[in-house]
């Protein structure tokens, strides 16, 4: 069997059918085993790692680098393409769950949907009725990132009766408002809805300026937590000026202490956009094809 290093978010299952088709090892076995490094040509990651070229200049074989995700932020891609190493992830299988988990994550942050859950858990409904909330119908929805994930959100969103606009390039055939920027849509709307690509050319693209010219408005991050500048959004969410924020993801992964936790106008999210039964599975596969068939000697079938 193959030798393949594997790091990153597996469940038990998950790994249980990866070592069916790969000997699978860490970085700190390989770390140990010369004439392994020596070898090894396959590289499992997932979307929540930060791979370090220290650890991968350790590896002369290596050929693939492959993300069970879309997203692939984590990987030196400029770097493994200088030394001819693919790199793929998993396009398409996931658009549906991460568009699902938006929005809902949307309407239980207009609707309050927990901390209205709290106040019945609570008894609290005894001591008085919830406060009102908000809806979606009739709301200004932004999205920066008009991508396979904006565009699926968009149409799930269309239903409940938003106006929809977008930031990034124009694109033809988008029949929504077309902003050149975050900044300029923030202004323009109620909620924006993040859902580009991470890494440094969004890196803070959502700042206290863009903050400021959203409040009183509502954000939604599906992106990556280094999109927000998250002292600034927790400043905005404290004062107020900013109603309230939904966060699947964020700049430290998985959440230690924040202030992100005392705020009770945020919802936040474990990095689930994709995690269902059904899409980490067509996720997994996919990843493991794409190792198959370089390793196989073949082409990569979604190299980024
Ligand atoms: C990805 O695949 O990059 C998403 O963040 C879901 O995990």
């Amino acid at each position: 069997m193959e030798d393949l290093i594997r790091v990153g978010d597996f469940t038990a299952p998950q790994k249980a059918a990866i070592d069916l088709e790969f000997a699978c090892h860490t970085p700190e076995e390989a770390g140990r085993d010369a004439a392994l490094r020596a070898s090894v040509r396959g590289f499992l990651t997932r979307s929540n790692m930060k791979l370090s070229t220290e650890v991968l200049e350790t590896l002369p074989a290596l050929r693939i680098i492959a993300t069970s995700g879309v997203g692939f932020d984590g990987i030196p891609v400029a770097w493994a393409r200088e030394r001819g190493i693919v790199v793929t992830n998993t396009p398409g299988v996931l658009d549906a769950a991460v568009c699902e988990l938006g929005v809902g994550l949307l309407l239980a942050l207009l609707r309050e949907i927990p901390r209205a859950d709290r106040h019945v858990r609570t008894g609290a409904w005894r001591g008085g009725i919830y406060p009102l909330t908000t809806g979606l119908a009739g709301k200004r929805v932004g999205i920066v990132g008009l991508g396979r994930i904006g565009k699926g959100i968009a149409e799930r969103l269309l239903p409940f009766g938003p106006s929809l606009a977008y930031a990034g390039r124009p694109q033809a055939g988008i029949p929504f408002r077309h902003f050149p920027d975050a900044r300029a849509m923030a202004s323009e709307v109620d909620v924006l809805i993040l859902t580009c690509k991470g890494g440094p050319d969004t890196h803070h693209l959502v700042n206290a300026e863009v903050l400021a010219a959203l409040g009183p408005g509502y954000l939604v991050n599906l992106a990556r937590g280094s999109v927000v500048d998250e002292a600034a959004l927790c400043d905005a969410l404290a004062r107020g000026t900013l109603r309230g924020a939904a966060l699947d993801v964020f700049e430290e992964e998985p959440l230690g202490a924040s202030p992100l936790l005392d705020l009770p106008n945020v919802l936040l999210s474990p990095h689930a956009g994709s995690a269902t039964h059904e899409t980490r599975a067509l996720m997994l596969r996919m990843a493991l094809d794409n190792l198959h068939a370089v390793l196989g000697g073949g082409e990569a079938l979604t190299p980024v």
